[in-house]
């Protein structure tokens, strides 16, 4: 694992942006899983700043992404397939039928989760998978668990991600209580993994996830086992 501290929430985003780039430069049909939060929010600017300027190009370029919130639509605000377009997708070259995001509208939620997971395994896997960490350690929305759950599938979302998210909506009681989020497995298989951390209230449980035992009450902490993983970690919020 490569663990690198920068000092500032800029330097972080640069630095993750360069990985990303550096893929897409070398495999330009990679295909790219994403994360949606306030942290990677910098490194999608400095993405967007590269793809006007020419340095980089979306046009063959696949995306995975983590989650979406259950019962709402990509039309709606709050919606990750929103955040996505609005952060990334309608600012780069990128074709947005090679942009995928579980359905939150899927009525049969297991199914939609087998769907998504033969999907990943039908476009040969992830490339490099972008991942944020929560404050109770989960990835994606893989909460913390008694298990590490493999597949796609339907979570209940906890009290403290549920508060953590409400900024985004008006109150802490419109943030949606389930989620579909991608397993254990398409982002373990991923071949490369890209963490970005950023605020002094993640060090603890990123410190506990990278050192200390691997166990499902802390998600992040599989990550242990993962042979390409880098994290970028800054103190200062964004
Ligand atoms: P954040 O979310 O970037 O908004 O802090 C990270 C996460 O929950 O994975």
């Amino acid at each position: 694992m490569k663990f690198y501290e920068v000092a500032t929430y800029k330097e972080m985003s640069r630095k993750a942006a360069n990985i990303i780039s550096a893929e897409i430069i070398s495999n330009p049909k990679a295909v790219i899983g994403l994360a949606t939060g306030s942290t990677p929010i910098g490194t999608y600017n400095q993405l967007i700043e590269w793809c006007k300027k020419g340095d980089l190009d979306f046009a063959q370029v696949t995306t995975v992404n983590l989650d979406e919130y259950y019962g709402l639509s990509g039309e709606n605000e709050q919606s990750y397939r929103y955040f996505m377009n609005d952060h990334l997708f309608d600012h780069v070259n990128i074709d947005k039928n090679n942009t995928h995001v579980p359905n939150g509208l899927a009525k049969d939620p297991e199914a939609e989760g087998e769907r998504y997971d033969a999907f990943i395994k039908e476009i040969g896997g992830i490339d490099l998978q972008l991942l944020g960490i929560g404050i109770d350690g989960h990835i994606g929305f893989n909460e913390p668990d008694d298990v590490f759950v493999k597949e796609t599938h339907l979570v209940d979302l906890d009290e403290s991600t549920i508060q953590a998210n409400s900024r985004f909506f008006e109150s802490a009681d419109e943030v949606p209580k389930k989620a579909l989020t991608m397993g254990m497995m398409s982002i373990m298989q991923a071949k490369k993994i890209l963490m970005v951390v950023s605020g002094e209230n993640k060090e603890q449980i990123l410190k506990e996830a990278l050192t200390g035992p691997i166990t499902p009450k802390n998600p992040a902490s599989i990550l242990q086992v993962h042979p390409d993983v880098t994290v970028i970690f800054t103190k200062q919020a964004n």
